[in-house]
């Protein structure tokens, strides 16, 4: 049925805005959003094949085992959205199972999504595949007009929404419900909170992967700003926050030491930390919270090996 790709990035500074504003801040932080230029998407497909990153392989392990329920469960489903599809791999295996009409994938990352999403529409002819470059946080809304009427189902997998805290990722889910409309449903994959060690592991994995996924942003700022950090003063730092309950990741100074950015100073004083990334982990019953008060109905829940996938309606 045929790939459309559609840019609706607004032409808006954006990243230098954004990036300038979390630098000066206390502490220092860059929204995560930012991992994701083309060397960010390749590193993060990589961390997902390492032995201590268990989180994409539980998931699939996790989907394959109860696609029949789910597939049961979810009922006729005309339109599959996905938020942050990324290299697009996951919904295949919704796609084999649900036969929808459209799909319809977004990305930040326009390039690499569109590059993911076309052979779908090889791969699968009777389905209409729509790709949307845009950045869903500042206005997710953009997508409205490119959805078809029917039965829609979002898909959030990856634990991505535990890149937002409780309350954002409440306020994110609420803006999922008004897309599916009145009769969509939702249905998210996210890690559970498990043995701290284990968590720990996954976001220090021995070779170095997650380590360049986070140096890969200031990386980034030196090829887009012209900035001039340099990355062997800079140390991947990850650890499990019990209280929090989130992973913490930051980069850390280790000299003091000034950077420049699109004709800005930025001062570093030794151990100051640039945090670039929050990962919450939920108990089932702590996110089935969040998702009501959004507006969501727990229909279903399925759990594997300290993973999660929940459906809503
Ligand atoms: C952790 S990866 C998950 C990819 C895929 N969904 C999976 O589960 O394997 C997060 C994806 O969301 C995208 N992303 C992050 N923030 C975004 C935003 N604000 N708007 C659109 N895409 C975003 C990233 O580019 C990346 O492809």
């Amino acid at each position: 049925m045929g790939f459309a790709y559609t840019d609706l990035s607004v032409d808006r500074d954006d990243l230098r805005d954004d990036v300038l504003t979390g630098l000066a801040a206390s502490p220092k932080s860059i929204p995560p959003k930012y991992f994701y230029d083309e060397a960010g998407c390749r590193l993060f497909e990589a961390i997902c094949a390492q032995p201590e990153y268990v989180l994409c392989r539980t998931e699939q392990s996790l989907m394959a085992a109860h696609l029949p329920d789910i597939a049961a469960a979810l009922g006729p489903v005309d339109c599959i959205i996905e938020p942050g599809a990324g290299d697009c791999v996951k919904v295949r295996r919704l796609l084999d199972t649900l036969h929808p009409a459209n799909l319809v994938v977004m990305d930040i990352a326009g390039a690499p999504l569109a590059a993911a999403a076309e052979p779908l529409s090889r791969d699968y002819p009777a389905l209409a595949v729509t790709a949307l470059g845009m950045d869903f946080i500042h206005d997710l809304e953009a997508a409205t007009p490119y959805l078809p009427a029917g039965r829609r189902l979002v898909y959030y997998p990856g634990s991505s929404i535990g890149n937002f805290a409780p309350d954002e990722a409440s306020a994110l889910l609420a803006r999922f419900r008004q897309l599916a409309s009145a009769q969509g449903q939702l249905l998210i994959g996210f890690d559970l909170k498990k043995d701290p060690q284990r968590l720990h592991a996954a976001y220090n994995d021995a070779a170095g992967v997650t380590a360049a996924f986070n140096l890969n942003l200031l990386a980034r700022l030196n090829r887009e700003l012209g900035a001039d950090f340099d990355l062997t003063r800079f140390r991947h730092y990850a650890f499990y926050n019990p209280v929090a309950g989130r992973i913490e990741m930051h980069l850390v100074s280790l000299a003091e030491q000034d950077i420049h950015i699109a004709g800005q100073r930025v001062h570093f004083a030794l151990g100051e930390t640039l945090h670039t990334e929050h990962s919450y982990k939920f108990r089932g019953d702590e996110f089935s919270a969040l998702a009501q008060i959004a507006g969501w109905t727990l229909k279903a829940a399925w759990e594997h090996d300290g993973f999660a996938v929940q459906l809503y309606g």
